[in-house]
C-alpha cells in the first residue's frame, strides 16, 4: 500500500505544478472559480446569482471587461446594467481565462 500512497503524493505534486505552468484552460478555470463565480455561474454557460453567461468570452471582450469595465468597440453587451467592476489585478490571467471560456 506504500507505494499507492507514494503515487498518489507524486500525482498531487504534479497537479500542484500544474496550475503553475501547465495548460491555459486550466489556469483560467482556477482564476475563474476564484475570482468570477461569486457573480457568474459555475457553469459559464448559464446565468449566474448576478452576472450573464460568459462561456465563448474572447480575448477582447475579457480584456475590455476586466481592465476598463468597459466593452469592446460595437460589442452589444449582454445586460446594460453596470454591476461588474474593474479588475485589472487579473491582467496577466486574461489569456487563460479566454482559453477556459472558450470550451
Ligand atoms: C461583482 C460581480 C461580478 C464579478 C466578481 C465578475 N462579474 Fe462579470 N459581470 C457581472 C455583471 C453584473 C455583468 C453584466 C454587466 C454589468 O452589470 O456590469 C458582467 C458581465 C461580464 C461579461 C460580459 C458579458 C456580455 O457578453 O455582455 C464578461 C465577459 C464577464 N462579466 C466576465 C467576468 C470574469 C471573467 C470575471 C472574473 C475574472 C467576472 N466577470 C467577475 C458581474 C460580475
Amino acid at each position: 500500500m506504500r507505494w499507492a500512497l507514494a503515487a498518489l503524493v507524486t500525482l498531487a505534486l504534479a497537479g500542484c505544478g500544474e496550475g503553475a505552468g501547465g495548460a491555459p484552460a486550466a489556469r483560467g478555470r482556477t482564476v475563474y472559480f476564484a475570482q468570477c463565480t461569486t457573480c457568474h455561474a459555475t457553469d459559464p454557460a448559464r446565468s449566474g446569482p448576478v452576472g450573464p453567461p460568459v462561456k465563448g468570452a474572447p480575448r477582447a471582450l475579457l480584456e475590455a471587461r476586466l481592465l476598463h469595465a468597459g466593452y469592446p468597440p460595437g460589442y452589444t453587451p449582454k445586460r446594460s446594467s453596470a454591476v461588474m467592476p474593474a479588475m485589472p489585478q487579473l491582467a496577466a490571467s486574461i489569456p487563460d481565462l479566454a482559453a477556459y471560456l472558450a470550451n
